[in-house]
């Protein structure tokens, strides 16, 4: 129990644990801005592609069929983008991204998490040049596959990164750090669509192709930054170990953590099986609320905003400019509301902020399904008044997913597991991730076509459900230490107290 108690605060430490000696210092905030760039490419991704799909020039390139079907006067609105090619574009790199991140946790152990994100960045930018380089359809998915690639590695490496390379009592909102330079990417990219939906016939090529910047920021900055000293002293290179966290914490007296990465390490070398020790039943509830938070996170139906804003916006009648230009607001909505969330997380609570969350998500899903109903017959548009109704209500509800299901949909999975299952549960959230927002990137224009405004109610009741999850499984983990879960909380739980061993605590070795 001392070890494990040892392991986790060292490990993460988040709200107790031993108070070391390190202090954010500039070498440390350095290094997580540079590492964080990992999100930028992804949000930048998120952001890029549904305001590609709507621009002219690149539709009647790759998607003739659907640049017709956009301009066909009688058009069904909620019909014009329902294309599978279309969705693929955008769906495909999420698919791939799953696949890698299983390797990418293989490199990630062996290698090491810095050498990880060049490999990030660097398929990334082959990815870039493919997507910028397009004159055929397999080039542009044979792009997004490579783009995805280089995300499924980068979302290994980073968050894990960070979490290492931060001081304890940072931990928490160095991790939603990641998450904002998320909000920060997905913002850049749709200013940048803004602006290149006027250039012709090329735009699109300079939108695709300046994802490449944060993925050459990387690049570069992977060689300034250290390796983590878990990461130098789990593949046996102790001293430069010691020597990377005297750097990072700016001082020398560190022998109290490097005692505890030591101990954590030896610890993760016994644990041969971790994959084998998740199954386990005393594991089934961290397993299935990590999952689930991510599984939740995509129903909320973020996603079907964040891809495809502009393509809903001009489905709701605004023009290509207009529509970009909401897009622009609700990214600016976005990146402000996790700010919200970094600074009250551990003030308010986990639950508190996703139960509200819930009741301004359900309440603006209900309103946005029933003004479309009401105001915009299939091939009718929306008069001002109420397009501008529109917008805002979608700003109310990214702004209540930017300050809850967004940054905690990854936070809580992290802050749950016991040591000896950690990255092996994490990496389950990670692919949970991905293959939900594959699903919903793929559904939802088909969806849109087939249930038209209904698909604002089905969201909506998707959000009763995580409701329900929320109040009657979520256990609420603030200011919680991570080697005290299993006691303070999953054995307190009137459910999940259930699955827990009460005769073993601490660690369990396969
Ligand atoms: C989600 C993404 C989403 C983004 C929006 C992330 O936490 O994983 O799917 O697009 O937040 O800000």
């Amino acid at each position: 129990m001392a070890v494990g108690m040892a392991i986790s605060s060292a490990d993460a430490g988040d709200g107790g644990g031993f108070a070391f000696d390190g202090k954010m210092n500039k070498f440390v905030i350095l290094c997580c801005i540079i590492a964080s760039t990992g999100g930028l490419m992804f949000g930048y991704d998120i952001g890029i592609s549904g305001g590609v799909t709507a621009m002219d020039d690149f539709l009647e390139k790759f998607f003739h069929s659907v640049y017709l079907k956009k301009h066909h006067a009688h058009e069904d609105n909620y019909c014009k983008y329902n294309n599978q090619g279309l969705q693929l574009f955008t769906s495909s790199l999420y698919l791939a991204a799953l696949v890698a991140s299983f390797f990418a946790s293989y490199v990630c152990s062996k290698y090491g998490r810095k050498f990880t994100m060049q490999v990030a960045a660097f398929i990334f930018l082959l990815g870039v040049l493919f997507n910028g380089a397009a004159f055929h359809v397999a080039m542009l998915i044979g792009g997004r596959l490579l783009l995805g690639c280089g995300i499924g590695f980068a979302n290994q490496a980073v968050p894990l990164f960070l979490s290492e390379i931060a001081p304890v009592k940072y931990r928490g909102g160095l991790n939603i750090l990641f998450q904002l330079m998320v909000t920060i990417g997905i913002l850049i990219a749709n200013l940048v669509n803004f602006f290149m939906e006027k250039i012709h016939p090329w735009g699109w090529r300079v939108s695709l192709s300046l994802a490449g910047v944060p993925a050459m920021l990387l690049l570069i900055g992977s060689f300034v930054i250290p390796e983590t000293p878990t990461s130098l002293i789990e593949r046996g290179q102790q001293n430069q170990g010691l020597e990377t966290l005297r750097k990072i914490r700016g001082t020398e007296n560190v022998e109290k953590e490097y005692q505890e990465i030591v101990h954590a390490c030896e610890m993760a070398h016994e644990v041969k099986h971790p994959f084998r020790n998740l199954m386990k039943r005393k594991s089934r509830p961290q397993l299935v609320i990590a999952i689930l938070m991510q599984v939740f996170q995509q129903f909320t139906g973020i996603n079907a905003i964040m891809f495809y804003a502009p393509v809903l916006f001009q489905t709701i009648g605004f023009h290509n400019n207009a529509s970009l230009m909401s897009a622009v607001i609700t990214g600016i909505v976005n990146v402000v509301s996790t700010i919200v969330s970094i600074v009250l997380v551990d003030i308010l609570g986990r639950r508190m902020l996703l139960l509200e969350a819930c009741a301004q998500m359900f309440v603006s899903q209900l309103a946005i399904g029933s003004t479309l109903m009401v105001h915009l017959e299939s091939t009718g548009s929306l008069t001002k008044i109420t397009s501008i109704a529109v917008v805002c209500l979608v700003c109310v509800y990214v702004m209540s997913f930017a300050w809850s299901w967004g940054p905690l949909g990854w936070l809580i999975p992290s802050e749950i597991f016991p040591v000896e299952t950690r990255t092996a549960g994490y990496a389950f959230a990670v692919s949970s991730n991905m293959l939900f927002t594959f699903l919903i990137a793929q559904a939802f224009l088909s969806m849109l076509c087939s249930m038209k405004a209904a698909v604002f109610f089905f969201f909506a009741v998707w959000i009763i459900i995580m409701g329900l999850f929320t109040i009657f499984l979520l256990p609420e983990t603030k200011g919680i230490p991570i080697d005290e879960m299993t006691d303070r909380v999953w054995k307190q739980h009137w459910f999940w107290r259930r699955f827990m061993d009460h005769d073993t605590p601490g660690p369990s070795r396969v």
